[in-house]
């Protein structure tokens, strides 16, 4: 019997309707190659609505989208309404409802896209960014003393327990372990790593130099579990350094986990290198719930509606998507298409330099199925 899939869609705000349409686009055509079947329920939540409602998000919008099977998402974020809050109305409260305690940030560089790291190829660029996604300084803990006086305090606290620590380097352990065998071993490896039987490799990314008590729970428990995944290499760096290797030598990683505020900063470093925010996708995981798989380039307002904007990352995430529902081949058939029209067809991942429209792009990558 072939699979149902019921998924929400967010198109959101500025550009985020126009990308959403080339990866529903896309979702439709992949569902009839394989087999398989979408329904797809859109909601209006974004600025528009809260310019004109009041309202950010329902009260029970996380209870609405627990009845799917996932969520679409194309970009929050309205030149008119105050940074914040519709990020936080929207988007971060929507994480912590649904507990999307992973957010996945591949850093890949596809074939034929210009990257700003000179000599740097797809075989260089190619690793996994785990992004703890609903801890951190992210939770808001803090607030003001004495506000609006010279003496005025301001806190925000970098929280995390072991039980958010131990889930998010478990996944990332896992994720490693599939990325990788004894048949397709990380090329990263020495022949020595690979002989002492390990295939992958996973970084821990922290701080554990200046945030002593944080990073050193992330340490402690990184290296207490890490005996249960015998085939993971296991490495780490501080996040600066992370900085600098991501440029420099991004061939040293595989998969890297790090904190909610470090994975912010560092994925956006990761998505430039591999050609910007046109191709950048990532999902918002809960491996046990409901996840969220979005574009991570944001509403990109000044483009709204000349059809000018790259809509590779929309449908990269309607990939990550498939593969999270356990349709792997659908998944591959949607990275396959993109790799040869970014090889083969486009002249730039950029706004308005692609050499085609947005919707011709979205045309490219189903003729290329
Ligand atoms: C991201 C974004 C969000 C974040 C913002 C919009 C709240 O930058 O998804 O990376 O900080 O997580
Ligand atoms: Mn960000």
């Amino acid at each position: 019997m072939s699979k149902n899939y019921k998924i929400a869609v967010l198109p959101g705000d500025g550009t985020g309707p126009e990308v959403v349409d080339e990866g529903l686009k896309v979702l439709d055509a992949i569902s009839k190659k394989f087999n398989f079947t979408v329904e797809t329920e859109s909601f209006d939540w974004g600025g528009d609505r809260y310019l004109k409602t009041g309202i950010v998000l329902p009260e029970d919008a996380g209870d609405t989208l627990k009845k799917f099977d996932a969520v679409f998402l194309g970009a929050i974020g309205h030149p008119d309404v105050k940074p914040g809050i519709l990020e936080k109305g929207i988007l971060l409260k929507l994480r912590f409802e649904l507990d999307q305690y992973i957010n996945l940030r591949p850093v890949k560089l596809y074939p034929g896209v210009p990257t700003p790291l000179a000599d740097k190829t797809p075989e260089d660029i190619d690793y996994v960014v785990v992004r703890e996604n609903t801890g951190g300084i992210y939770t808001g803990t803090g607030g003001f003393s004495m506000k609006g006086t010279a003496d005025e305090v301001a806190v925000q606290s970098m929280v995390y327990n072991r039980k958010q620590v131990e889930r998010c380097l478990r996944y990332s352990f896992e994720l490693a372990q599939k990325r990788h065998n004894k048949d397709n071993p990380w090329r990263g490896l020495s022949e020595k790593d690979i002989a002492a039987g390990k295939y992958s490799q996973l970084t821990l990314c922290g701080k554990t130099n200046v945030l002593t008590f944080v990073f050193d729970l992330w340490d402690r428990v990184f290296n207490e579990i890490a005996s249960d995944y015998p085939d993971v290499k296991t490495d780490y760096v501080h996040v600066d350094a992370a900085c600098m290797y991501m440029v420099k030598s991004p061939h040293w990683f595989d998969v890297i986990v790090t904190g909610n505020m470090f994975g912010d900063i560092i994925t956006d470093l990761g998505a430039m290198t591999q050609g910007g925010m046109g191709i950048a996708a990532g999902g918002n995981l809960n491996p046990n719930g409901v996840s969220m798989f979005e574009p991570i380039g944001g509403s990109a307002p000044k483009y709204t509606g000349q059809g000018v904007i790259n809509p590779l990352a929309a449908v990269s995430s309607v990939g990550m998507m498939l593969d999270f529902l356990g349709e792997t081949e659908a998944a591959n058939a949607i990275e396959k298409s993109v790799s040869f029209v970014t090889g083969n067809k486009m002249k730039s991942m950029s706004a308005g330099q692609m050499g085609y429209s947005t919707s011709e792009v979205g045309d490219l990558v189903i003729e290329n199925l």
